[in-house]
């Protein structure tokens, strides 16, 4: 058993272990790129040269979004259909569930992938990382896309769902806790190259990485994957396992990227910087524990709210230790071990047995 569904991709946090030395490039004509003057951020060197490689965790897990490309309309929705349908086939609930789930998720993709492109991007000096970024990106489009497959699939009022993010208070206190740090990125008068800035920078991506990849989706993927392990809204739950495997990868990439930037820029990582980190960390499971309040205001499916309350405490333990700071809540530990093996595809092929395309030609993942 994983430790957690991520660890398939997780690279461990090594706050101060300085990267090794790049191969002896001497003799290197003047004005080419070497892989040693390259950085994270504030790099000067050729950012449309994406060779020759310094960050080749980055160029891995490009990689690895490749492999594990899939498509929402691939995916057959005729069983949800008819549950949703059938007014005996979930309980009010267990719509409920759907219901909110979708209207946090149709927007936070969006929020994500104008996040990426419009800010993260330009900050950063790596080709390797935005090579990743560029991939990743394109995910978020699927996501959105599949999210509103969904939606249209089982007939659900647009206009309700759309605008869960500004109606519905649980979801739109996790949106207003993200937007500022997004604005910073997104800002165009916002230059990195000072103390202060790459602070602001690298806070942004630990909240982007850490809090809303990595807490604020978990409540809604644990419901959704719940709902399909009882027979329920499997084709749902289906898109909902490939975006959780792909969400998983964002979430490793942000860690590997804030890591780096660590290790080239130490002084950015104070003790004040990394107690301030700890504190957001502990508003976003407090956010996220509200949402799970709010989603199941009765027990369903097996589950109920606090149920979830020490999940994210054991999945933000997890985040404080990726990027090197102390755990906030020491001994929580995960309710839901079955998450594992719903994200670790390598020993379940299609879980939910609906989809019909195969992308995978095999590298990164094996389909046995
Ligand atoms: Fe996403
Ligand atoms: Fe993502």
């Amino acid at each position: 058993m994983l430790d957690f569904e991520d660890d398939i991709t997780a690279t461990p946090a090594t706050p101060h272990t300085p990267i090794p030395a790049p191969p002896t490039q001497a003799g290197t004509p003047a004005g080419r790129v070497r892989a040693a003057d390259k950085r994270a951020i504030n790099g000067a060197t050729d950012v449309n040269q994406l060779v020759p490689f310094k960050y080749h965790w980055a160029w891995e897990k490009y990689l690895a979004g490749c492999a594990n490309h899939w498509m929402p309309q691939e995916v057959s929705m005729q069983r949800d259909i008819a549950q949703w349908k059938d007014p005996n086939a979930l309980s009010e609930d267990e719509r409920l569930i759907v219901k909110r789930n979708l209207g946090f998720f149709v927007t936070a993709d969006s929020l994500a992938a104008n996040n990426i492109v419009l800010g993260t991007y330009r900050h950063i000096t790596a080709p390797e990382c935005r090579q990743y970024l560029l991939r990743q990106a394109f995910e978020e489009a699927i996501h959105t896309h599949a999210y509103q497959y969904i939606v249209e699939s089982l007939g659900l009022d647009e206009g309700e769902i759309f605008n869960a993010y500004q109606e519905v208070s649980s979801i739109r206190d996790k949106d207003d806790f993200l937007i500022p740090f997004i604005d910073t990125l997104t800002d165009p008068d916002f230059r990195t190259g000072t103390p202060e800035a790459d602070q602001q920078l690298l806070r942004s991506l630990i909240v982007f990485a850490c809090i809303m990849e990595g807490i604020f989706f978990y409540v809604g993927f644990v419901q959704i994957l719940a709902l399909g392990r009882q027979n329920k809204m499997t084709g749902a739950a289906e898109q909902y396992q490939y975006i959780l495997r792909d969400e998983s990868l964002h979430c490793n990439f942000g860690v590997d990227l804030i890591n780096t930037i660590k290790q080239e820029n130490p002084h950015l990582w104070t003790p004040a910087f990394r107690e301030e980190i700890r504190a957001l960390i502990d508003h976003g499971v407090k956010l996220e524990y509200r949402y799970a309040e709010d989603t199941m205001p009765r027990g369903v499916l097996g589950l109920n709210a606090p149920m979830f309350k020490e999940y994210l405490r054991f999945v933000a333990n997890r985040r404080c230790r990726q990027i090197g700071v102390d755990e906030l809540y020491p001994g929580a530990e995960n309710p839901f071990p079955w998450m594992s093996e719903m994200i670790d595809l390598k020993k379940e092929k299609n879980f939910f047995e609906t989809r019909v395309t195969e992308y995978q030609t095999g590298g990164t993942l094996t389909w046995d």
